[in-house]
This record gives C-alpha cells, structure tokens and sequence, in this order.
C-alpha cells in the first residue's frame, strides 16, 4: 500500500505543479514597486508641530483626494470609464473605510522641488527654504503637481542667509488627507513585465514623515476592460496605493510607535541613515530583524536561510495568533524578485494569497496582518471589521511557517497525515525575473 499512495500523491503533486505553471504563467502578475529614491522624496511639508499632532488620537477616517493628470482624459472612453467610475472609486474608498488618521488643518501644500535638491532648514522656522531658487516644476511621479497644490517657493542665498519667502502660495489642497496624482501614460516601466498600474508616494509632512502625496500611473496598454479582469485590476489598485500610503521600503525607516516616536533613530538632519546599496532610509531591528533559520531541509540536505522578518508589535502579535504559533518573530518578507518586490511584500511561501505578496495569485484578501502593519506605521489605526479571512496556514503551527515546506511535508507524510492539497501549499512556482519561472522546492 505504501509505494501506491505515494505514487498517487507524487502524481497529483506534479499535475498541481503543472496546472499551478500555467496559472502562474498567466495569472501571476508580480507587483513591481519601484520605490522612490531618496532624492525623488520631498520632505519637511508643514502642517502642524509634532507635539500638537502627536496628542491627537488617530481616529479620522483617511480622506484621499485623486488629481488627474490630461493623460487620463486621454484614456479611451471605455478605459477611462472603468478607471474613473469603478476602479479608482472603490479601491480609495476601501482604504478610506479601513484606516484612520489623526485629523490635521485643513489644508496641506506640497513643498517645491528645491533646485539640485539642496535644502535648509532653520532654527525656529517650521519651513524649508531652498538653495538659491526652486525650480520651475514640481513633480509627483510622472505628474506636475499643479500650481495651486503648492506652498510659496521659499529661498535662502548659498551661504544660507537673506531668506526669503516668495509669496506665491496656491490655496492648497483643502479637505484632504492624502492626494494622488493620477496618470496614464505608457512609460518604460510598463513595457517590462505585465504591469498594469503603479503607484509611490512622493512628499513626507513634517512633524511625523506621514507621506501625503503620492503619484499612480496606470499603463494604458495593459489596462483591460474584459469583467472576468475586473477583480485583478481592483485588487491590484488597492495594492498600489498602499504601496504609496506606508507599505514601502522607501517608508519603514520613517515608522513610529503608538505615541509617535521613531523607530529608527535619526541623524543630525533628523533623517534616518541612508543606505546607498538601496538607495533608501536605513531601518532600525525594531522594524525589520534578519534571522538565520538553521537546519533548513532542501532536496538534498539542509542549509541555513536567512530572512527577513517584520517585527512591529502589532504584525508580531497578528501573525503569532493567525499560525497558532507564539515563538513566532514576526511576519515573514519577500525575499525573492529582485528591487520592486524584494522586502516590499509579505512572503509568498508563508502569506500565498494575501493582497500584499509579491504577485497576484487568485482569491487575493486584503488580512488583518497588512491592516496591522499600517497600524505599525504609527500614522493610522485602521477598522478591522474591513479585515478579510485569510484561511492560508492558518493554526498550522510554528512548523508551518518556521520550517522549509520540505520538512513539513515530509513530517506530515509520516505522520500518516498526508493531504495532497498540502503539496500544492508547498511547491509553488515563484517568478524569479520577468522572463523565467523557476520552481521553488523549499
Ligand atoms: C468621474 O468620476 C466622478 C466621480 O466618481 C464623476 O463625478 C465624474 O462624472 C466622472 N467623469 C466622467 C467623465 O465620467
Ligand atoms: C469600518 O468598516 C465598515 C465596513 O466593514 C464600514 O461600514 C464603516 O463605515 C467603517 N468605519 C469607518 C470609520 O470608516
Ligand atoms: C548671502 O547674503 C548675505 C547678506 O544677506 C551676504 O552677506 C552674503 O554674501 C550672501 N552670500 C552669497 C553667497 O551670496
Ligand atoms: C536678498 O535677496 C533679495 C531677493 O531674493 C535681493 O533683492 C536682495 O538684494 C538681497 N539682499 C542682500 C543683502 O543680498
Ligand atoms: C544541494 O544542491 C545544490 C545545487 O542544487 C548545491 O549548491 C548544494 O551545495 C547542495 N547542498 C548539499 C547540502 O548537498
């Protein structure tokens, strides 16, 4: 009886490995965030001090207003349509019913761009001034952030002196939390791979580095307008947008704990430390730990894997309690697909179908975990009643989530416990670059 059970189960492992190919070849649209290099960030915006904001509970609901750029009145008619009266409208208000902000005056303006980026700050001064001039354009992504969105261009001559304020403020962007500028255009980042939309933020307030602005594009080629695409589409706005909204590795140096207090600590500038190997803000272990898991079990013996691990309080204790596992050091991140997925997504072997892995697979949701990592930023709380069940390992035990797939199945087989479904749930094929899938045995 052994060998014919075994046999069945390799040959039902293989056919779902197969149809697990196509459907990956298919369906699985990875997500590639490209996130916002240190000098493409705008920070200092100035709303309100830091110890007048940090007393305010966060309990307004997230207001999100979208500016489109002329490229979406470009769009054809039917593309247009489904971006303006379906998609975008139900992917913000999504977001808007699941998370809180601290109410904040009504108006925000965005910073200029400072010419070659060269910035003072000064003393006693809630503003920034640039070196010599501002320049002429601000953008947000590919977007010019119109006139009227923009604070005065503020100047100091090049040894920091004779400061001026140029007094050409616009009104502001009034009654809002957050502004997207939106664009369809056909940049080069849409002719790699499958993408269809992307989306970063673009400008940090002040007092707490709550990003405020942010741009998305959507690739006007790659937009479809068949019913059966719609669920993709929405989900993979929804994805974009929290890319933009906290969900980054350009962000994770900017979290703060629940009274508003970096995570990572700060340099001179008040800016965290810059990695230059990643063009980013370097994170402290109190956002991000990398861990060496020991006796890995592969194919052919066991090695030693080192992941990185989300760590902030909230993700800890969502992710301890969704596996039934209290050892548990926190929620496992993508560590494979190179810049644009790495890091920025939850891990693939461990979270499958959760909206915030690096590519789509079907039945996206967005869980409870990602809803607490917005949490952790320390800029929102959110309304879990908005949560979706995340059925993948769950109570599956510490094993499941902090042992090779390998291992488990193999612990499982001979337990007498053998489901073929499991199979599926462990080899998975991954999309390591654009063009080659490979299969992920561990
Ligand atoms: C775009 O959507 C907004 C609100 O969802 C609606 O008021 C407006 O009429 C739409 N524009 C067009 C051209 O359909
Ligand atoms: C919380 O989510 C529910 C739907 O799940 C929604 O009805 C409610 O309005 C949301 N609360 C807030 C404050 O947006
Ligand atoms: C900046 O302005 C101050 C006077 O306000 C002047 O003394 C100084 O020379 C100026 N520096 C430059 C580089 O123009
Ligand atoms: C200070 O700057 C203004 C314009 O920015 C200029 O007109 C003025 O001459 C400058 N004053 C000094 C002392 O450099
Ligand atoms: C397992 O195989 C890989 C190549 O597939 C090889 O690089 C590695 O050294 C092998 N490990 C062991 C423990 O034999």
């Amino acid at each position: 009886m052994g060998p014919d059970v075994s046999w069945k189960y390799y040959s039902v492992t293989l056919v779902i490995i197969f149809l697990n190919f196509i459907n990956g070849i298919f369906h699985n649209k990875p997500c590639k965030h490209v996130h916002p290099k240190i000098h493409e960030v705008i920070h200092g915006v100035h709303i309100e001090p830091a110890h007048i904001l940090k007393k305010r509970s966060i309990d307004q609901p997230l207001r999100i207003l979208l500016y489109y750029d002329d490229s979406v009145y470009k769009l054809e008619e039917d593309k247009f349509e489904l971006i303006n009266n379906t998609v975008l409208p139900e992917a913000v208000s999504f977001w808007e019913k699941a998370l809180m902000v601290r109410s904040t005056e009504n108006v925000i303006r965005l910073n200029r761009k400072c010419e070659n980026n060269q910035v003072f700050y000064r003393k006693g001064d809630w503003y920034s001034y640039c070196k010599n001039s501002c320049e002429t354009r601000t953008l947000c992504g590919e977007v010019q952030v119109p006139e009227e969105h923009l604070d005065a261009c503020r100047t100091c001559n090049a040894s920091g002196m004779n400061c001026t304020n140029h007094d050409n403020a616009g009104t502001g962007i009034i009654g809002a939390d957050f502004v997207f500028y939106v664009s369809a255009m056909e940049t080069e980042r849409c002719s790699k791979g499958q993408t269809v939309a992307y989306a970063a933020h673009c400008q940090q307030e002040s007092a707490l580095d709550r990003p405020i602005a942010g741009h998305a594009n959507f690739c006007p080629n790659s937009i479809s307008t068949k019913p059966q695409e719609l669920a993709i589409l929405l989900s993979t706005v929804k994805h974009e947008i929290l890319h933009a909204l906290g969900f980054s590795i350009s962000l994770f140096a900017f979290y703060r704990d629940s009274e508003g207090n970096p995570l990572t600590p700060r340099e001179d500038n008040g800016k965290p430390l810059q990695n230059t190997k990643l063009q980013t803000r370097q994170w402290s272990d109190r956002v991000i730990k990398t861990i060496i898991r020991k006796d890995w079990v592969v194919h052919n013996g066991t090695i030693e894997r080192e992941v990185q691990v989300m760590v902030t309080p909230k993700v800890v204790k969502e992710v301890r309690n969704h596996f039934n596992c209290p050892e548990l050091e926190g929620a496992e991140l993508e560590d494979q697909g190179g810049e644009g997925t790495v890091l920025t997504h939850w891990e693939k072997r461990v979270f499958e179908n959760e909206a915030m892995t690096g590519t789509h697979t079907q039945n996206p949701v967005y869980s409870s975990l990602t809803l607490a990592l917005m949490e952790d930023t320390g800029w929102y709380t959110a309304n879990y009643s908005m949560a979706q069940p995340l059925s993948w390992g769950k109570g599956l035990g510490c094993d499941f989530v902090m042992k090779s797939c390998k291992h488990w199945i193999d612990n499982k087989r001979s337990n007498q416990n053998t489901l073929p479904g499991l199979a599926r749930k462990c080899n998975k094929i991954v999309k390591t670059d654009v063009k080659s899938y490979k299969l992920k045995m561990f």
